[in-house]
């Protein structure tokens, strides 16, 4: 498997695949792979003629005192998962690496801000985390050139924002949402539930729990989608280790707004456990 790390040789690769008119499926993450990332590479191998998975811990995109010192690192492992999948499916899949200073060298100036939609939700609590998570996307797309780039709904403000980015800014990829994986408990996977201790692991399904409570509430008609927030906060409060709630409540699926009636319901919510802010959402279709 190849292993790529800097963003001309990257930008080679690129030209070769467009030359030899190979279709380019392209995965960005933040590394520490599990199966809610896996799943979405295998999607792109079976896609696309070359899949290039990047791995990038972006700076930009983390608060001041948020975890980016400490986001779990397993590039090993992460590099043993991919060639696996690659091997196993007999394609080619390209690791892209670069390193901070590469994608941010000194007097950097340039950023992508996606407004209204990045100031919601996760906005709210994370200033800057959506420029900062535009910026580095459409830097890696000028490096991938990909033909489709895949997005996990786990992160659904995230889809939101790229696909109005990609829209505005008149970019030639298709952008491909990929359905949230889950523990068998309910619990979204994510790198970061790394970080909970033994019980906040054991009360952290309580999350998609009071999700799916409402969500099926509201499509059987005995809760309104005025009451989903109150809900979701009576539910969220009873799960002992949750010690903030975020934000919780109806939004509408393209504009992010709260809502308080409509056809499809995007139920979200963001949680702390102490020191670890977890996010999930569904989509209900009424
Ligand atoms: P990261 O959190 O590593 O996630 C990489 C991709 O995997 C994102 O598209 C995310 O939505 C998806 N993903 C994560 N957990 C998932 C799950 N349980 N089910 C399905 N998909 C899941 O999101 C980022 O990195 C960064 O913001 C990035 C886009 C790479 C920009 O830095």
């Amino acid at each position: 498997m190849e292993i790529i790390r800097t963003i001309p040789a990257m930008q080679r690769f690129a030209e070769g695949c467009l030359r030899s008119e190979k279709t380019v499926g392209f995965v960005p993450t933040m590394g520490a792979l599990h199966e809610g990332h896996l799943s979405i590479v295998r999607d792109s191998i079976k896609a696309n003629d070359i899949t290039v998975v990047s791995i990038f811990i972006n700076p930009t995109q983390f608060s001041q005192g948020e975890d980016y010192t400490r986001y779990p690192r397993d590039y090993d492992g992460d590099i043993r998962k991919l060639d696996g999948l690659s091997a196993g499916a007999g394609k080619i899949v390209a690791v892209f690496m670069p390193d901070a200073v590469d994608i941010y060298p000194d007097g950097y100036k340039t950023y992508v801000e996606v407004r209204g939609l990045s100031s919601q939700l996760c906005g709210l609590f994370r200033p800057g985390h959506f420029t900062g998570v535009a910026t580095v996307v459409l830097k890696l797309f000028n490096a991938v050139r990909p033909t489709r780039a895949y997005f996990g709904l786990k992160d659904y403000q995230q889809c939101v924002v790229l696909k109005k980015m990609v829209t505005d800014l008149n970019l030639d990829v298709e952008i491909v949402l990929c359905p949230t994986v889950r523990e068998p408990d309910g619990l979204a996977m994510s790198s970061r539930n790394a970080y909970l201790s033994t019980e906040q692991r054991l009360d952290a399904p309580g999350i998609y729990k009071a999700l799916k409570d409402a969500g099926r509430a509201v499509k059987d008609g005995s809760l309104k989608i005025k009451d989903i927030a109150a809900k979701l906060r009576e539910s969220l409060s009873a799960v002992k280790s949750i010690t903030e709630i975020q934000y919780a409540s109806a939004y509408d699926p393209d504009t992010l707004d709260e809502i308080t009636e409509g056809a499809r319901v995007l139920i979200a919510v963001a949680v702390k456990m102490a020191t670890t802010r977890l996010i999930d959402n569904i989509v209900v279709e009424l």
